[in-house]
């Protein structure tokens, strides 16, 4: 009743309260999986030591300018070190899942096979796995969640050029072998919109390359579906009879509505918005295997433009990409508001057409992108039911940061007001749209390097204090939320 009441805000659906509903705060369904995720990179730290080759996110991380306050990965959590800390504190939530992600560059560090396999990074993946199994966790594995060794962006230029599909696929086919035995839930890549958006459109991830025209993160966003599409064709002929596991992918998507609803402009924005933001690899994998108009038209210009070569699908590309997926991983964090704004279609670019705002009422995270809207989950939740056939659901991220204050932030309201008002939502798409939400994932099990926002940031179930060189960890209020949702596979009666 306290949580209902000093979350009431949280659930106003304001002006757009057209299916306002009340909290349903009930049970899952059995076999429910709660799950929490990291990322190599962001918690590992040990980037240069066993062998590990250098990753992308290494080089951009030690330029100057490029990560807020000069933050990096070289220590982050530790967790290559305290990776048995990290199972004990998923034990004491009571979780039974947990994803994390394999650095690439740990396990080749040139990226190639012809480079080398190094021992000590498998090792390492090897011993977590271990742990996780011994302590009833199950491993649900992201094969690539951004940190490309620097040797492929160096010898190939990264994600822009195809050839490195096929070092993707040789890195996958080592994992799905080496660590497939006992890892049965895979995803082939994290979020391609962010890291071909940030990597090869706005510049701020790596590895830092702005083109505004579009072409290159469009050339990324090309290779990585290839690359995803061949792995999961490799593991559906040659590893499920023998292993019985799943790859899926997770793909960041938003939910959007426009400003004005009786304004067919800004509906056309909101639906731009939601072409790209939504459903720029959805469609192509868990759709009718083209990419949506949007991307089709502004491959198109650029084509006519400048004679450009690729970046289109063969009938085989398609029929290939089309449908590799055994569930379709959901990272959802917020929703936008569009509105239009008038360009000149022949001079300025698709991306200045639109605005994307919030509401007045939205409560805002310390992230300036993150507004919680627990709707719009359930929204987007409905219309992949809808629209991508009825697939297996398993949200592969979801969560809220705080800042990078003194002391600490151990009471996070704002945290644990998202994730009852965020899981009520997904308990709403199960019950009453029938949609079939498999797994929920929060992020994060801890506080780490978020990116270009380096620790100031942070997403964590537990406090990490970063200037202790042990890296000790707290649980915040939320972890008890979390794990009390964990025990009674929903909320309690
Ligand atoms: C998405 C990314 O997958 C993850 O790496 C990041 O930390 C969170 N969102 C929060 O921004």
């Amino acid at each position: 009743v306290l949580l209902t009441t000093a979350c009431g805000a949280v659930y106003d659906y304001g002006a757009y309260d057209s299916t306002r509903d009340d909290f349903r705060l009930g049970r899952f369904p059995d076999g429910f999986i709660w799950s929490t995720a990291t990322a190599s990179y962001q918690i590992e730290g040990g980037w240069d030591v066993d062998g590990k080759g250098e990753s992308i996110w290494d080089r951009f991380s030690h330029t100057p300018g490029k990560v807020q306050r000069g933050d990096t990965g070289d220590v982050a959590c530790d967790s290559y070190n305290k990776y048995g800390e990290d199972v004990q504190l998923m034990t004491d939530l009571g979780l039974k899942y947990y994803r994390f992600s394999l650095s690439w560059p740990r396990i080749f560090p040139n990226g190639t096979l012809a480079g080398g396999v190094n021992q000590d990074g498998v090792n390492y993946y090897n011993r977590l796995i271990d742990e996780l199994l011994a302590n009833g966790i199950t491993p649900m594995v992201t094969l690539y969640h951004w940190d490309l060794p620097q040797a492929l962006e160096e010898m190939y230029g990264g994600w822009l050029n195809e050839e490195i599909a096929e070092h993707y696929h040789n890195y996958a086919t080592f994992a799905f072998q080496t660590f497939g035995d006992r890892v049965k839930l895979w995803l082939t890549f994290n979020e391609p919109l962010s890291f071909c958006g940030g990597g090869y459109l706005t510049g701020q991830h790596a590895p830092g390359i702005q083109d505004w025209t579009t072409e290159s993160s469009l050339r990324c966003g090309h290779t990585v579906l290839k690359a995803h599409a061949m792995a999961w064709h490799t593991y559906d002929t040659t590893f499920r009879h023998l292993q019985g596991g799943k790859v899926g992918i997770a793909l960041s998507l938003l939910w959007a509505e426009p400003r004005d609803p009786d304004l067919p402009a800004d509906v056309q924005a909101t639906d731009i918005v939601l072409q790209i933001y939504q459903r720029w690899f959805a469609r192509p994998i868990f759709g009718d295997g083209e990419y949506p108009p949007v991307i089709q038209q502004t491959i198109q210009k650029l084509r006519s433009a400048k004679k450009l070569e690729g970046l289109g699908f063969s009938d085989e590309d398609k029929s290939s990409i089309r449908g590799s997926a055994d569930f379709f991983g959901v990272n959802h964090y917020t929703t936008s508001i569009v509105a239009s704004k008038p360009i000149d279609i022949q001079t300025q670019n698709l991306l200045e057409s639109f605005e994307q705002t919030s509401a007045p009422e939205w409560p805002r995270a310390e992230s300036d992108w993150l507004f919680a809207v627990p709707w719009g989950l359930r929204r987007l939740l409905k219309y992949i039911k809808d629209n991508y056939g009825d697939p297996e659901v398993y949200i592969t991220e979801n969560g809220w940061s705080d800042g990078d204050v003194q002391p600490p932030v151990m009471e996070d309201t704002g945290r644990v007001c998202y994730y009852m008002t965020y899981i009520d939502e997904v308990l709403k798409a199960i019950e009453k749209d029938g949609v079939k939400v498999r797994a929920y994932t929060a992020w994060s099990l801890m506080d780490n390097f978020e990116w270009a926002r380096g620790y100031t940031e942070r997403f964590g179930l537990h406090y990490v204090n970063f200037t202790d060189p042990n890296r000790p960890r707290t649980p915040k209020q939320s972890a008890k939320f979390y794990s009390d949702i964990i025990a009674n596979n929903g909320f309690p009666e």
